[in-house]
């Protein structure tokens, strides 16, 4: 399929997708998105693979090799913990517990005059669970709204694991939304191995009686992030998603002007060594690769910088059973025992005397970014292959003559990939956020 012809059938794509917007539903959206884009791969699945790799080369390789080297001599070094290139200057850390308390529902944590607003995607989930505690108390976050997206478990579990989720963090004002039930062109798979056939680790909690925002997720998202786009640069959001990427490729393809709203992307997902879910791939991009390489593609052509938390880091951060069971010691229903339970829960699903805090990482990034090690690379979805379906393929060579004469080329999108992590410093950061204040 020639460049051309590809940007042909995408533009087809997104009009099939606004019509479907203009007579019905997004959950109907996404459904014709997916079956619009089931011919598209499949013909790119079928197509020559050298004719196809040369149409999708943006960037001629000489140009490429030129920005690869121009990125060398700004990114971070390859060890030690420092803040990564050009971004994050206005991050609030080791700031909790503090500002002026005015912002905040009673029962929560003050929170910070200047604190980041962010929106989470979410498939709750034991270690998205973990990450709406930490997101919903710490007073340098504005949660703005949490968005739902079948994965772990199906989607309408997923809308009601947040919403108790929020109840114990005294945060029933964010408003929550249910988005895509399935992936654009995989068949769903759940998680209920690891998370519990609730998907939360089947705590015996007692669930929320609210309900969700009537608005479908990417509604909900395209809504705050105008609103965000008509502020400040510090009203500029940050969307962290934690789950198949579904939603976010339904938004950016759909509504693009939200990039203006958005200040950048930290997801959890993909690695540049590992999988889990299949030996070469991370379950959240191994659920919708479509969807990540659309996220991926989208973000480089709007604009909109990426962080990838995924499993080179992801299970690094730890909270011993120790620990957990000191949080769920002060009992009250509220954040510290809900987090407790749910660190306890994984302990004991995998025989450990420590169990990591998962998505909650990926806060923990957007907080403290100082805690990760970043270097920003070239990253590429595998929507092929036998064995390596939904890898995250990140490119670290670094010598300009392989780069020079690799047939595909660079990948467009470049994303902060993170290689290694203060394990200690987040565990303690979400342990203080819910140890401190009684919610
Ligand atoms: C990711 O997959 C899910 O099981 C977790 O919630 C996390 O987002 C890890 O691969
Ligand atoms: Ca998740």
């Amino acid at each position: 399929m020639g460049a051309g012809a590809v940007a042909l059938v995408r533009l087809a794509l997104v009009g099939l997708v606004l019509d479907a917007l203009l007579v019905t539903d997004l959950r109907v959206a996404s459904v014709v998105m997916a079956a619009a884009v089931a011919p598209v791969v499949l013909a790119v699945l079928d197509a020559d693979p050298e004719v196809e790799a040369a149409s999708r080369v943006a960037v001629p390789v000489s140009q490429a090799v030129a920005a690869r080297s121009a990125v060398q001599t700004v990114s971070t070094p390859r060890r030690g913990w420092g803040r990564r290139p050009g971004s994050r200057e206005e991050v609030i850390s080791g700031t909790y517990p503090g500002g002026s308390g005015a912002l905040k529902p009673v029962g929560c944590l003050p929170m910070d005059s200047l604190a980041r607003p962010v929106i989470l995607d979410v498939d709750t989930g034991v270690d998205d669970a973990c990450a709406l505690l930490l997101a919903a108390r710490h007073p340098s976050l504005d949660l703005r709204g949490v968005t739902c997206v079948g994965g772990n478990a199906p989607v309408e579990d997923v809308v009601a694991n947040t919403l108790t989720v929020l109840e114990a963090a005294g945060r029933l004002d964010v408003p929550v939304a249910q988005g895509a039930a399935r992936p654009l062109l995989e068949h769903p798979v759940n998680a209920t191995h690891v998370h519990g056939l609730d998907g939360m680790g089947d705590l015996d909690w007692p669930r929320s009686a609210a309900g969700p925002d009537p608005r479908h997720a990417v509604e909900l998202l395209r809504d705050v992030l105008a609103e965000a786009a008509t502020g400040r640069q510090a009203d500029r959001i940050t969307l962290v998603p934690l789950a198949p990427l579904t939603n976010i490729a339904l938004l950016l393809r759909t509504h693009p002007e939200v990039a203006a709203g958005l200040r950048e992307i930290v997801f959890m997902g993909g690695a540049a060594h590992v999988g889990n879910a299949t030996a070469s791939a991370e379950f959240n991009v191994f659920h919708d690769p479509e969807a990540a390489a659309v996220v991926l593609d989208a973000a480089s052509e709007l604009g909109i910088p990426v962080t990838m938390f995924g499993l080179d880091v992801f299970y690094d951060p730890r909270v011993t059973r120790e620990e957990a069971d000191a949080l769920v010691a002060g009992g009250g229903r509220g954040a510290a025992e809900l987090g407790g339970r749910l660190i306890a829960f994984q302990c004991e699903r995998f025989a450990s005397t420590s169990a990591t805090i998962g998505d909650a990482g990926a806060v923990c990034a957007v907080i403290d970014p100082d805690g990760v090690r970043t270097e920003r690379l070239p990253v590429r979805v595998e929507l092929a292959g036998t064995w390596s379906r939904g890898r995250t393929i990140v490119d670290r060579r670094d010598w300009s003559g392989d780069l020079a004469h690799d047939p595909h080329g660079a990948a467009p999108a470049m994303v902060d990939v993170c290689l290694s992590v203060d394990a200690q410093r987040y565990a303690r950061l979400w342990l203080d956020a819910l140890e401190t204040g009684e919610a």
